[in-house]
């Protein structure tokens, strides 16, 4: 069933309800007080017709024109009444009662003798219902009289059945508007849902660029299509990049082969010396070496993209380490006439793995005296500030051109200033640096000037305090 038929149904039968309870309780209560009304105001005139008897000394009534002569607004109230003798005959009534006789009813007898008051309700075919007060009027301890007021309910009915009408009739038409409100409502506010569906359904066709309008209300609606454009926006990227990569994979593999299938074909046109064939042969094992470092490079990042690959977590003291790959660094340096030097060590110790840590700081090194020019010195600290180790890699290079500084992370991203200096390289090394710097909750910064050099940062937490 739709959640707009859902809606409205629940919302016409909460309102339904609801003008049931509200118009039951708006006729019990009407009731109740237009009736007690009619009492009370019979209660008023008995008590009246017994007080004018009180100051008559209790004279017995003879006839009605004295009666009418004593009380001629009786002619007119819309009130009869009736006095009885203490037997339950009648002495003398009003003269509005003349259709036929109203005897005093036998409970009203009783309760008359017992001193008390009573109501009743009484009913005569073809005629309203009545209501009747009887009031004893005892003297001395005897009692005198029984004095009857009644009057027509005919008034009172007619109010309560005028009202019962107007609600049996005003409320199918109260449900119905506020049901056709509440459906127009209920499609209002699902309209923008719909459109979030369609477009959902263009996107899932393959069109990523397709994105929600979003309402201007900061509403629930509001909220889910801009959560539903941001992941269309991160989808789109990361396909983005998984096409770029495959292309920049492609290409940085196809280079080797082109070359190592052009120098084959070449040595192979015509007959050589055993010399030319293994130049060649060792140029091709250069090329061979290149790609073998590339799948590797490549099968360990998206190992590392599986979450695949596993990580020590173990404290490293860091002073050691960074003592250690500085060796490592100085004979890489050697090759190129480069100097590595050492310039502070803190004594640090973080979480995490050795072997990666190594190879973090082994291939910012690497950079560093590759991009450097022969001559130049390469240096090292290790220092601990606000809580973190700060090892920093400065060489006095080539340098990084400001723009390009954001993308130098991406997988077989390479300056052309890097490309023009060294053959040698993937573009994927710091790929994989920024990623063991993630895994320990840390991460690199880069300062660089085109031409004069640069300083790669890297920052790790300290492990907590041991006790
Ligand atoms: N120390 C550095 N000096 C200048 N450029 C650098 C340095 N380190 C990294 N880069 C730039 O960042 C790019 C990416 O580095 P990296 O991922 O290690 O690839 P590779 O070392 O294989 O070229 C390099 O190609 C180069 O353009
Ligand atoms: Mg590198």
């Amino acid at each position: 069933m739709p959640l707009r038929v859902r809606l409205t149904l629940w919302y016409g039968t909460a309102l339904a309800l609801i003008l049931i309870i509200f118009s039951t309780i708006l006729y019990v209560i009407t009731a109740r007080s237009l009736r007690d009304a009619v009492d009370q105001s019979l209660e008023e005139t008995a008590a009246a017709a017994v007080r004018s008897l009180e100051e008559r000394g209790f004279l017995p009534l003879i006839d009605e024109t004295e009666l009418m002569s004593q009380f001629p607004e009786l002619a007119r109230i819309d009130k009869f009444f009736q006095i009885f003798s203490p037997s339950g005959t009648i002495t003398i009534r009003s003269p509005n009662v003349k259709q036929h006789e109203m005897p005093l009813s036998r409970q009203a007898l009783e309760v008359a003798y017992s001193g008390r008051t009573l109501f009743e309700s009484a009913k005569y075919p073809k005629e309203p219902p009545l209501r009747l007060i009887s009031v004893p009027i005892i003297y001395r301890g005897n009692l005198l009289y029984i004095i009857q007021v009644g009057t027509s309910m005919d008034s009172v009915e007619q109010t309560l059945n005028r009202l019962l009408l107007v609600l049996l009739v005003s409320m199918p038409v109260a449900l119905v508007v506020s049901l056709a409100g509440g459906w127009f409502m209920a499609g209002r506010a699902l309209r923008p849902v719909d459109a979030i569906t369609l477009a959902a359904q263009r996107i899932a066709g393959g069109d990523l660029t397709q994105r929600l309008t979003v309402p201007a209300s900061a509403d629930e609606i509001g909220r889910l299509a801009n959560t539903f454009n941001d992941m269309i926006d991160r989808l789109e990227t990361s396909f983005r990049q998984i096409r770029q990569f495959t292309s920049d994979a492609s290409h940085e593999l196809r280079t080797p082969l082109t070359v190592m299938k052009g120098e084959s074909e070449l040595a192979l046109r015509r007959p050589r010396e055993t010399e030319d064939y293994k130049v060649v042969l060792e140029s091709n094992l250069e090329e061979i070496d290149r790609m073998t470092r590339i799948v590797d490079e490549l099968l360990f990042l998206s190992r590392a993209d599986m979450g695949e690959v596993k990580m020590e977590h173990l404290p490293v003291p860091l002073d050691t380490l960074i003592e250690d790959v500085h060796r490592q660094a100085s004979l890489l340096g050697q090759e190129r006439d480069i100097q590595v030097m050492l310039r502070a060590t803190a004594s640090a110790v973080v979480v995490g793995d050795e072997l990666r840590l190594r190879e973090l700081f082994l291939n910012l090194l690497d950079n560093a005296v590759k991009y450097s020019r022969p001559g130049g010195t390469v240096d090292i600290a290790l220092t601990i500030e606000q809580g973190e180790a700060r090892v920093s890699v400065t060489d006095h290079g080539i340098g990084i051109a400001q723009e390009n500084q954001p993308r130098i992370f991406n997988r077989f991203y390479r300056t052309d200033d890097a490309r023009a200096h060294t053959k040698k390289g993937t573009g994927l090394g710091l790929s994989i640096c920024a990623w063991i710097a993630e895994l320990h909750r840390g991460h690199i910064e880069v300062q660089s000037k085109v031409g004069e050099g640069s300083t790669f940062t890297v920052m790790l937490p300290l492990a907590p305090a041991s006790t």
